[in-house]
């Protein structure tokens, strides 16, 4: 086999809290996370120089091929497997999922990638390898390497399967700009003193048991994402949750550090997409992606 194509799916926050702040920076979270339709498309080839390149199709702001997260992946695969890679990889992104909205786009490549190239080299990585080596690349890309519904702690590790969303559809939406993630977390710290004396977990149990009762979205109406708070004040929050529920949502949350919110229908969602795009809003239909392992 010379080339393969993965999906990259983006994934949303069912849940999204943190229990409190860890020793090396990071914090300590509390999260279930689903895939979504909402996907990239990636394409590898091996090649005989030993290599990495990357050209990218679609919805993407020119960043340094250096920097992209799946050029860092394929980088990271290549090490780990060490004196065995004469060969080199094409990596060829087309990109639908948009960046920097809290849907894990970058992430979701880079675990697109791992997995390919593992197919492509005679699957050398047991998936918790490639977790592994997917964690020293982002946070949520452990996530998407399994995919699914998952619960996860700590930084980002997958915890245990769940159900998932079913029979919905999901419409994403920006609900604003926003700061970068680190600078999120920083005002967070400020707000809620370093999480000392931090209540967390706050509906998640609830939300669990409704989730895996009926896999419905009315089990997110008693869900929480922490990083709602920084976005009390946008206008473009208030028009686009307004509008989903005008229209039909049963909930309509946060996704990650935002902006992107989706709004859970157990109905339709072209009125809510109509009236959002009168508003110059653009959205994303998609469904939840649910795997069997
Ligand atoms: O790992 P990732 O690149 O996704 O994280 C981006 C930034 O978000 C980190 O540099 C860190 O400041 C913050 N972060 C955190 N705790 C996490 C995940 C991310 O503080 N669990």
């Amino acid at each position: 086999m010379r080339s393969v194509t993965e999906k990259a799916y983006a994934k949303i926050n069912l849940y999204l809290d943190i229990a409190g702040k860890r020793d090396d920076g990071y914090h300590d979270l509390i999260t279930v996370m689903q895939e979504i339709s909402l996907c990239d498309e990636v394409e590898l080839h091996l090649c005989a120089s030993p290599s990495i390149t990357l050209s990218c199709e679609g919805n993407f702001h020119n960043i340094d091929m250096h920097k992209n997260l799946a050029y860092i992946a394929a980088e990271a695969f290549c090490r780990r497997l060490g004196a065995d890679t004469a060969q080199g990889v094409n990596i060829v992104l087309k990109k639908n999922i948009p960046v920097s909205a809290g849907l894990g786009g970058g992430s979701a490549d880079a675990a697109a990638v791992l997995r390919g190239l593992n197919r492509l080299f005679g699957e050398p990585f047991t998936t918790d390898e490639l977790c592994e080596i997917g964690m020293s690349i982002g946070s949520d890309v452990p996530f998407c390497i399994v995919g699914g519904a998952q619960i996860c702690r700590g930084r980002g590790e997958v915890v245990r399967e769940v159900r998932g969303l079913e029979n919905c559809n999901i419409l994403v939406a920006m609900g604003g700009t926003k700061l970068s993630t680190s600078e999120q977390y920083r005002i967070l710290d400020l707000k809620y003193n370093d999480f000392v004396d931090y209540k967390s977990g706050k509906g998640y149990d609830e939300m669990l048991a409704a989730l895996d009762k009926t896999g419905s979205v009315d089990a997110l109406t008693c869900t929480r994402n922490i990083f709602d708070v920084l976005y009390e004040n946008t206008p473009t929050m208030g028009v686009v949750r307004e509008i989903m529920y005008a229209n039909g949502a049963r909930a309509v949350v946060l996704s990650g550090s935002g902006p992107s919110v989706f709004g859970a229908f157990d109905t339709p969602i072209c009125e809510a997409k109509k009236s959002l795009e009168q508003q110059g809003i653009p959205s994303y239909p998609c469904r939840p992606v649910n795997r069997k392992h």
